[in-house]
């Protein structure tokens, strides 16, 4: 089996890169710009196994890296993650979201649709686009309900708003060309290779360092959260199996406040330091974020009962070994830190 995936060196395209090198057994292409969130240390795993392979490209680049990258690798299946993912940079400034997440996925699908027109009539039926979304397409929840694959699409952030586009032009490429597209949205990720932007390695490793846990707002707002290497068995599972044309959630039932989520950070490295705790005195409210979505939760029992994937980590287990990885893995998160982004805020603006 021949994998081409999108967005390799990134969070969760590299849990899926590992978990298709090392436990399926794949052929992987990992096609990746290599932009502040791509990171080939994520990778070092699987950097030297012989079914794997690098490519720098982006994706947008339609005419010569794209029709290039699938006629020379000949995949089976495409799995598409390169984006822009974080929801303040796209508040702060738009542009690449625009460019990456809505043009780069059509010059994507239309390389997919070129290559899969010239495949004989056994390679053709059998090949799979998976668009890899988020639960954010379908905007926020009151206090009760689920997303369904059937909730209508409501963005609030340029960053959700872009890749409900994408997800419009990946169905459409199914719809009018018959180009055989899944489209998965999943719920909050986290887990061993996450960026220092993010909730919660931004917490882990401010707290760390003694330095404030900027909560937004009063704290209250849900998140669904799922361990990525749970997402990244969904992904797999999804692309060779699910039907074409269909959208699958993926979720692991795991609602949580975002206060409650940086407690219990809090409480695990008060057990590793009790000497430098409570954690918590470093909590601290900070303005709102514009537009922020009050509540994610996903209904995933499409994707446990027609394919058969349920979610192994439950938060507790999840979050543990979440906190004890950074503790592990200073190597990885430190040049990040130092020469990337230091955690200052992000998507603020005047007026708001
Ligand atoms: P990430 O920001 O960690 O990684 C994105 C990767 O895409 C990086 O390696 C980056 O270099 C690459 N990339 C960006 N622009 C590119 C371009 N123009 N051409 C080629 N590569 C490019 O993102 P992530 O958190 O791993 O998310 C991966 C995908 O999953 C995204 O599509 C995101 O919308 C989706 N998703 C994320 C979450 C989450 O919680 N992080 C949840 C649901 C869905
Ligand atoms: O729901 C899926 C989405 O989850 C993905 O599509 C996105 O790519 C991914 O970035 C994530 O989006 P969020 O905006 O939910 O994630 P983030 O980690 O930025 O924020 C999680 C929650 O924590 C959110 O309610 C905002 C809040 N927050 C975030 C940061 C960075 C804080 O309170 N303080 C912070 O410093």
């Amino acid at each position: 089996m021949r994998i081409l995936v999108t967005g390799g060196a990134g969070f969760i395209g590299s849990a899926l890169v590992r978990h298709l090198v090392s436990e399926i057994g794949a052929e992987v292409l990992n096609v990746d710009a290599l932009t502040y969130a791509g990171n080939l240390a994520s990778l070092k795993s699987v950097e030297s196994a012989p079914n794997y392979q690098f490519l720098q490209a982006d994706i947008c680049d339609r005419a010569r890296m794209m029709q290039e990258a699938f006629a020379s690798f000949r995949p089976d299946i495409v799995m598409h993650l390169a984006a822009e993912s974080h929801v303040d940079r796209s508040i702060s400034g738009a542009d690449d979201f625009i460019q990456t997440n809505i043009v780069g996925t059509f010059s994507l699908l239309d390389a997919a649709r070129h290559y899969w027109d010239g495949l004989d009539a056994r390679r053709k039926s059998a090949f799979r686009f998976l668009h890899v979304s988020t639960d954010e397409v379908y905007g926020s929840l009151g206090d009760e309900g689920l997303f369904e694959e059937t909730t209508p699409y409501d963005p609030s952030s340029p960053y959700s708003a872009s890749k409900a586009a994408s997800d419009h032009l990946a169905i459409a490429w199914h719809r009018t060309y018959g180009l055989p597209v899944v489209v998965s949205n999943c719920s909050n990720n986290y887990g061993p290779f996450h960026f220092p932007e993010k909730l919660i390695p931004l917490m882990i490793l401010n707290a760390l360092e003694g330095k404030p846990l900027p909560v937004y707002g009063n704290g209250a707002n849900v998140r669904d959260w799922l361990y990525v290497e749970d997402h990244a068995r969904a992904l797999f599972t999804i692309a060779s199996r699910g039907r074409p044309g269909e959208k699958y959630n993926v979720g692991g039932r795991n609602e949580r406040r975002n206060i409650d989520v940086v407690h219990r950070i809090c409480a695990i490295l008060d057990g590793v330091y009790s000497d430098k705790g409570p954690h918590a005195r470093l909590i601290t409210n900070v303005t709102d974020r514009p537009g922020h979505d009050a509540r994610y939760a996903i209904d995933a029992s499409k994707l446990e009962s027609e394919l058969g994937w349920k979610a192994q980590e439950t938060f507790e287990t999840g979050i543990e070994k979440t906190v004890h990885w950074y503790l592990e893995n200073e190597w990885w998160w430190r040049p990040l830190r130092e020469n990337v982004y230091s955690g200052e805020r992000l998507g603020v603006f005047k007026g708001r």
